[in-house]
């Protein structure tokens, strides 16, 4: 038998609520219609509240467990790699064989920008944070591709979206030689995505570029990683914006802009300038003790939703060891206190007891460094990952037959009614 919640005020029935089943996870209660009986409910920062169904991507934090469309991500960092996660959070499958040499051919087909964006470049301040670069770049692209518009059109959509995904790589490595001051370097379509993406963040004109394998698998695992979490913040704002039919490039603006707060993407930048404050590795008992004193949070641990362990922390940390080994950073002053200051926090009752493990961001972020990307590329590159996941989000909202704007309700809490006085009169 269907289960129901019954809303009672004042002992007077006001609305009955079906309860809607997922297929894991926690079932919810179907409010549609509670509005209409004059209530309304009340949820900042959506603590309770599924703001949609979604088939993507699932997330156990008690377990911790995250999976792509079914697939634990333990498995998919280990077999797959960034563009078949791509492909699969798209398309809800595993592509075969064809149909992933097709993505990879169409991928480097559209990694060329017009030549027309390179003046945008023109009107920014030389230091200005790649995000805010690469917003503006997202946002100017939507009117080289005017036919984002015609979303409806599913060869259409894919094109649009296919195109994206392709040229954020070229956007992001362009954010970043413009802030070093260095000239902007062409894509090489016979790369793969990662090699790609380093070869143009990197290569120097004139001297051969090459980049060892264990690296590029390095940042693709991050890139796989990063790709999807479920309805966070960014992903929520992609939904939101797209929720009005605007062009699929603005709807991820809204995203890219909501990542770059320090509560949502900041937090491996964050966990570098931790571990340069901390400065030596005799220090960091000492900083643990003005962690458990709350005087600040050890950046890197802990998570909203991961309560037992974050899945992609355990993938991270292994990566981390190769790309050090490769790299032969080990004996790097910042991983020398990161290894510490994870030992000494894991077996600590505090971090124990209030369940704190490392997240992703506390392995991603010394990576990222020892590969010698700057921290203020660290969300940028959180925002190349998520633009996958982003997209997969807002395909699936368009085509949702239950679609509707999103428009909240608010608790009003302002004045009531009063008269206008002129301005003498005040
Ligand atoms: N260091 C020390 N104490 C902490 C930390 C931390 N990093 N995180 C939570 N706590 C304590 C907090 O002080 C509180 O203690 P008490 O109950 O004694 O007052 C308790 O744990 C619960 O804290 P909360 O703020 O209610 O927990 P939350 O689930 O809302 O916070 C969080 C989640 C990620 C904001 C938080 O753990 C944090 O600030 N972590 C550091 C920043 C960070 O690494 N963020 C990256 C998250 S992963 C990004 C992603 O998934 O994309």
């Amino acid at each position: 038998m269907d289960k129901f919640v019954n809303i009672n005020i004042e002992d007077k029935n006001v609305a009955t609520m079906p309860i809607l089943k997922s297929t894991i996870g926690e079932n919810v209660i179907d409010m549609r219609t509670l509005g209409k009986q004059g209530v309304w409910s009340y949820d900042p920062g959506f603590l309770s509240t599924a703001s949609c169904n979604s088939k993507i991507t699932y997330i156990d934090g008690d377990k911790g467990q995250l999976l792509y469309r079914g697939y634990p991500i333990e498995q998919l960092a280990e077999y797959s790699d960034y563009l078949e996660g791509a492909y699969l959070l798209l398309n809800g499958e595993l592509p075969t064989l064809e149909q992933k040499n097709n993505l990879v051919l169409y991928i480097n087909d559209h990694v060329l920008l017009h030549e027309q964006i390179i003046n945008i470049f023109n009107g920014f301040n030389r230091n200005a944070h790649p995000m805010s670069i690469l917003s503006s770049l997202v946002g100017a692209l939507s009117s080289y591709h005017p036919e984002g518009f015609s979303f409806n059109n599913t060869e259409i959509r894919t094109s649009v979206i296919l195109n994206l995904i392709a040229k954020m790589p070229t956007l992001t490595a362009m954010a970043y030689r413009f802030n070093q001051g260095l000239s902007f370097v062409y894509p090489n379509s016979k790369l793969s995505y990662a090699e790609n993406f380093l070869y143009m963040m990197f290569s120097v004109e004139n001297k051969p570029f090459t980049v060892n394998p264990i690296i590029a698998k390095a940042f693709d695992r991050i890139l796989l990683l990063h790709a999807d979490h479920e309805q966070n913040a960014s992903t929520s704002a992609v939904r939101v914006a797209g929720s009005s039919g605007t062009h699929p490039y603005a709807a991820i603006c809204a995203g890219i802009t909501t990542l770059w707060g320090p509560a949502h993407g900041g937090a491996n930048e964050a966990v570098l300038k931790m571990l340069n404050e901390i400065g030596s590795e005799d220090n960091v008992v000492k900083y643990v003790e003005g962690v458990k004193d709350k005087k600040y949070r050890l950046m890197g641990f802990g998570h909203r939703v991961y309560k037992n362990f974050d899945p992609r922390a355990n993938i991270m940390r292994n990566t981390c060891h190769d790309v050090l080994d490769v790299l032969g950073k080990n004996n790097d002053n910042l991983f020398k206190i990161a290894m510490k200051l994870e030992s000494v926090a894991l077996s600590d009752k505090y971090f124990i007891e209030h369940k704190l493990y490392p997240n992703v961001d506390f392995y991603s972020g010394i990576i990222l460094k020892a590969i010698g990307i700057p921290e203020s590329m660290f969300t940028v590159i959180f925002a190349l990952a998520r633009t996958v996941g982003w997209l997969s989000h807002w395909q699936e909202m368009i085509t949702d037959p239950e679609l509707k704007i999103s428009r909240p309700r608010q608790l009003y809490t302002g004045y009531t009614s009063r008269d206008y006085l002129k301005i003498e009169q005040r």
